[in-house]
């Protein structure tokens, strides 16, 4: 290392480093960074005293304002209880055909109803519960699982195939994909099933389908193919399709059994929010 000098070319020192003869300058630093690198170390000195900041073994240091976001949001959800205060407290207390029974009740639970389908429901069931394929229709009468309040109120604890305890359950078997059946035999079927939906269909197919849908789909869709609700199983004869009303997709119903899956909402929304859903389904469909 050599001694400091005074640069020949600049005229400005050197640090007395010295690289084969290459000497490094000695330049300040520019003023307007050097003041904001001042101006950073006095915020963070203030800072540290103000708002918590340094960790400790259990905690951190709470600085002088008592900052706390942690706190702030629960001030925040307890003001908006407050504010839905007394709508929620009355839908606590009352039962599912109260709520209907009592215009304003009614009226408060369909507004939460609403608010919340949109948020949550209606990426499937459609804007306003309109349905989609394989998403049923929640403006309509007719129903998988049943359309009273309290189905509805269970239908939405539970989900359906949900994986939760107790969800509603049924699953219709993939008579093709799993070799239940030969081709020939889902083709004879899905000529039965249109014809049970009033449509035309080969008279020759549906006679050889018969004892196979008696066999294999009367325990779920009933020997008249109206459905069953306890298991879910759509009513075949009224025209409305869950899958779409053509052979192909009703052959692919028969062959590989879809089994729709709607999650539970027990854990997800407070008991208060389920009974407004339920209200608002039902009232929706104009109610069974
Ligand atoms: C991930 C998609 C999905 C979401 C989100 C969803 N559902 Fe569903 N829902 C379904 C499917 C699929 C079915 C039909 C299941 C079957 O095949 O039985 C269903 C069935 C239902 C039924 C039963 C209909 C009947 O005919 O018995 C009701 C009621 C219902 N949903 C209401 C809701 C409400 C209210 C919400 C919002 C809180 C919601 N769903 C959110 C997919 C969904
Ligand atoms: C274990 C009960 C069960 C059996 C057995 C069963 N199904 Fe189903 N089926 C269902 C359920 C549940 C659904 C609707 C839910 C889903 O798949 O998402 C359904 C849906 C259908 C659909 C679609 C209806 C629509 O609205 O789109 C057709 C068609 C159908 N089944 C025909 C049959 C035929 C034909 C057989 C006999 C070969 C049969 N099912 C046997 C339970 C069953």
């Amino acid at each position: 290392m050599s001694k400091p000098e005074v640069d020949d070319v600049t005229g400005i020192d050197t640090t007395g480093h010295e690289w084969d003869g290459i000497k490094e300058l000695d330049n300040p630093l520019p003023r307007w960074w050097l003041y904001i690198f001042y101006a950073c170390i006095a915020f963070s000195v203030v800072y540290w005293v103000l708002m918590p900041a340094w960790p400790g073994i259990t905690g951190h240091t709470p600085g002088l304002r008592g900052h706390s976001d942690r706190a702030n949001v629960a001030a925040e959800l307890e003001a908006l209880k407050v504010q839905r205060g007394e709508g929620a407290a009355r839908l606590t207390g009352a039962t599912l055909e109260q709520i209907e029974a009592d215009p304003d009740l009614q009226q408060y639970a369909l507004a939460v109803g609403q608010s919340v389908f949109g948020d949550n429901c209606a990426t499937c069931h459609g804007a306003g519960g309109a349905g989609a394929k394989g998403y049923p229709n929640l403006r309509d009468d007719i129903w998988l699982w049943g359309g009273s309040l309290a189905d509805i109120h269970h239908t939405l604890q539970v989900g359906v195939r949900s994986g939760v305890e107790g969800t509603r359950f049924s699953l219709m078997p993939a008579f093709g994909r799993d070799g239940l059946m030969t081709s020939a035999q889902i083709n004879d079927l899905t000529e039965f099933v249109v014809a049970l939906s009033g449509r035309e269909a080969d008279r020759a197919a549906i006679q050889r389908a018969a004892p196979d849908f008696v066999a294999q789909c009367a325990s779920c869709h009933g020997v008249d193919g109206k459905g069953d609700r306890a298991q879910g199983a759509p009513d075949l004869t009224d025209g409305e399709w869950l899958y779409g009303d053509s052979r192909e997709e009703i052959r692919t119903q028969i062959w590989s059994g879809r089994n729709g899956v709607m999650p539970a909402w027990a854990g997800r929304f407070d008991p208060e929010t389920l009974k407004a859903l339920a209200v608002y389904v039902h009232a929706n469909a104009g109610g069974e």
